[in-house]
């Protein structure tokens, strides 16, 4: 960036930290201000786009003619709209994130040393077994739950940025109050729906059910936005690649579900597709914005996942 571009970009940043909240838990503060990361991380990216471009979109061509020339089946379906993303993406180091792997690595009680060192930032995907013990969303979370919770708090219903409500079938869910309000007969049909809360009332009352996953040590900022997906549809979020930036953990918290990993082009060459299936109480830690990734709700079962982004 040139000079004066830096000083807008520094002023913008003073003003946005100015005006967050002063009150509520410094955690809660802490997802505001990882939205506003987010926010300035996209607009660097943007400044500096040619360069990238040139670049990924001379490997996307390369990859895009090696698939088409070795591989008829399988295409990965990119959602329309999302191509010029994948364009600006940077490229994945194939070799720390999947090369040799032929399914997802199991931990069950792995040390923040040893997360730290070969899964936390290198783009390995990992299966922590009994990831959530103690966390007491086992034993609560349901889909009354958590509308009784989002009802408590009105303004976790407020449209904006911080809403996000992924709804691959396209039904009437127009709103998280929508979402949250089906009836019971609506609820009896397929349905999957995500959003990532940023209501303060709503993070801290949900610190009391669950915690940061044991085996994040505290070299990792760990912001409390949580996202949640929750859904009984036997096909809940098609294959899509995230742009925010940073690795995330999926507590599974009610019934199964299936992760599907595609790798990106880049690596296709050196990496293969995993699959993995997930049940209560199992983290799944994933960089959502380096892997293809698709999801299922096993058997019909009403799956609750938790999640979030570290960095
Ligand atoms: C990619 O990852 C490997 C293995 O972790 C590492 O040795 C290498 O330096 C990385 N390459 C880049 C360009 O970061
Ligand atoms: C999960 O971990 C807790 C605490 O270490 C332990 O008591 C429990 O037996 C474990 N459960 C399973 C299914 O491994
Ligand atoms: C889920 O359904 C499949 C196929 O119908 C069956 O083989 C499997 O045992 C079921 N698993 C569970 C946990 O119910």
């Amino acid at each position: 960036m040139s000079g004066s571009n830096t000083e807008a970009f520094c002023s913008e940043v003073e003003q946005l930290l100015a005006s967050l909240p002063k009150d509520g838990g410094l955690i809660c503060q802490a997802a505001a201000r990882q939205m506003l990361a987010e926010k300035l991380v996209r607009k660097q990216r943007n400044l500096q786009m040619p360069i990238g471009v040139w670049t990924v979109l001379a490997l996307l061509t390369a990859g895009l003619l090696a698939r088409a020339a070795y591989r008829s089946s399988s295409p990965t379906c990119l959602l329309s709209g999302t191509w010029l993303q994948e364009i600006a993406r940077q490229p994945s180091n194939c070799s720390s994130m999947c090369a040799g792997l032929t399914s997802v690595p199991v931990e069950t009680d792995i040390s923040p040393e040893r997360f730290l060192q070969l899964y936390a930032y290198t783009g390995r995907p990992l299966l922590v077994r009994n990831g959530t013990r103690g966390w007491r969303a086992h034993q609560h979370f349901s889909y009354e739950f958590i509308r009784d919770l989002h009802d408590r708090h009105p303004s976790a219903y407020g449209h904006g940025p911080n809403i996000k409500v992924i709804d691959p079938f396209n039904v009437e869910l127009a709103t998280l109050h929508d979402a949250l309000h089906m009836s019971e007969e609506r609820r009896r049909r397929p349905f999957y729906f995500g959003w990532k809360n940023l209501n303060r009332g709503v993070c801290l009352e949900l610190m009391n059910y669950h915690e940061r996953p044991y085996y994040l040590g505290p070299e990792i900022e760990h912001p409390a936005a949580d996202w949640f997906y929750i859904g009984s549809a036997s096909r809940a979020a098609l294959l899509h690649i995230d742009f925010f930036y940073r690795p995330s953990w999926q507590a599974q918290i009610a019934g199964r579900k299936r992760w599907i990993l595609q790798p990106p082009v880049e690596c296709e060459s050196v990496c293969s597709p995993l699959q993995v299936d997930i049940e209560p109480g199992d983290i799944l830690n994933v960089d959502p914005n380096q892997w293809y990734h698709a999801t299922y709700v096993l058997n019909e079962t009403f799956s609750i996942t938790l999640g979030s982004e570290f960095m």
